[in-house]
């Protein structure tokens, strides 16, 4: 039966990694897949998680089933982590998902189940799996601008004039910080005239939020999120614990509903019951990491330091990266590096040079453009930086 299989499109992201991992030469170096990396290139396991899943393992007496949705103290912790308090709790609804993949597959899921015909706007520069989980779902899919390319810089007109075509029921994507893959993210006016677009428009919110942390900090990254949840009746989120927790393999997500409260207790069912027809219970390991660490001061205030840390890393590695190129350039048409935030900025290389880094210098980014920011160190920006003017 399986002969009419068709092969399916290789992921962009998959591949690469598979193809670094296949590379034999020495100096390679990844800045393809977004992982954090320090400055000796390893994704370590973060102190407050192994302090946690010490305790974690010295005091859990069951791994029974919990609820569809999964363990409530993590939907709790993550609650406030994301929300900040910014609406009443009765208004929320989350369900703990396999990572952020799956909640975002899931919110999906969910508008299909209440909207088949809507149209999710995506930004024509986006995460390279959005558009197949929301193809996967069966919704119909529309681009909004987004960069301006060679300045790196927000399209703002291009936004503006996209999504004033959202409709009522229409679905907005918009990642809430360290926008993936360009490193531009909207700024507080920009929420503030989007709330007001959408608002006026009835088209509903939905906030990937898979950075936050790592972009101005933990309560600035989620301003938009913030905003937008205290003035719009309707928002859909989708969370990941994989960057700012590193439980990437562990698999750490939330689908989250806010909603008028009258509607909450209906979302809440829908997503357990969405939950049931995919995976059943949510994955509870990494959870339970993430809500003890934020429920016990100590280790709290050492997960926050390690991820300023974290953070800061990425921050310096821009900004010395755009001074290498500077320098080995002589041009400061790289500049708009330094200024972006999170782990993703998009280089505005031809296809065929950033084909050449990989070959004559094992440098692997994405077909696009992407650099992983948080995969470069001291050493490894001076060689980015001279193979990219040795292609040119
Ligand atoms: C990325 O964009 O590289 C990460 O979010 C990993 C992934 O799942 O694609």
């Amino acid at each position: 039966m399986f002969e009419t299989l068709p092969k399916p499109r290789p992921d962009g992201i998959i591949a690469l990694m598979q193809a670094y991992a296949a590379d034999p030469r020495m100096g390679k170096i990844d800045l393809g897949v977004g992982v954090y990396r320090d400055a000796a290139g390893r994704t370590p396991v973060m102190q407050a998680v192994k302090q946690a899943e010490a305790h974690i393992i010295e005091t859990q007496n069951s791994k029974s089933y919990l609820s569809l949705a999964g363990d409530s103290a993590f939907l709790e912790v993550m609650e406030r982590l994301l929300l900040g308090g910014a609406v009443p709790s009765g208004r929320v609804a989350a369900v703990g998902t396999p990572g952020g993949t799956a909640a975002v597959r899931q919110i999906c899921e969910l508008i299909r189940l209440a909207r088949p015909d809507a149209v999710i706007w995506v930004s024509a520069q986006t995460w390279p799996n959005h558009a197949p989980l929301i193809a996967a779902a069966g919704l119909e899919m529309r681009q909004y601008r987004y960069l301006e390319a060679e300045s790196g810089a927000l399209d703002r007109a291009g936004l503006f004039a996209d999504l004033g075509q959202a409709g009522a029921g229409d679905v907005v994507l918009l990642h809430g910080c360290c926008h993936n893959p360009t490193g531009v993210d909207l700024a507080e006016g920009d929420w503030a005239e989007l709330a007001g677009m959408l608002e006026r428009a009835g088209a509903v919110p939905f906030i990937d939020m898979a950075y936050q942390g790592l972009g101005e900090g933990l309560d600035a990254d989620a301003g938009g999120l913030r905003h937008l949840a205290a003035r719009l009746p309707e928002i859909l989120v989708a969370a990941s614990c994989s960057k700012n927790f590193g439980l990437y393999r562990d698999r750490v997500g939330l689908a989250m509903t806010i909603t008028p409260e009258a509607r909450r207790d209906i979302m809440a069912a829908n997503l357990a019951g969405l939950n049931r027809k995919s995976f059943a219970f949510p994955p509870d390991h990494g959870g339970r990491v993430v809500s003890t660490i934020l429920n016990d001061p100590a280790l709290r205030h050492n997960w926050q330091a390690e991820l300023e840390a974290m953070r800061r890393r990425v921050v310096q590695n821009r900004a010395d990266l755009a001074r290498a190129l500077r320098a080995a350039l002589g041009t400061d048409r790289f500049g708009f590096i330094a200024a972006q935030r999170g782990m993703f900025s998009l280089l505005p290389l031809p296809g065929t040079q950033i084909e050449r880094l990989r070959a004559d210098h094992g440098i692997y980014m994405l077909g696009d453009g992407r650099v992983n920011m948080a995969g470069l160190n001291d050493q490894t920006v001076a060689v980015l930086a001279e193979a990219i003017a040795k292609t040119v």
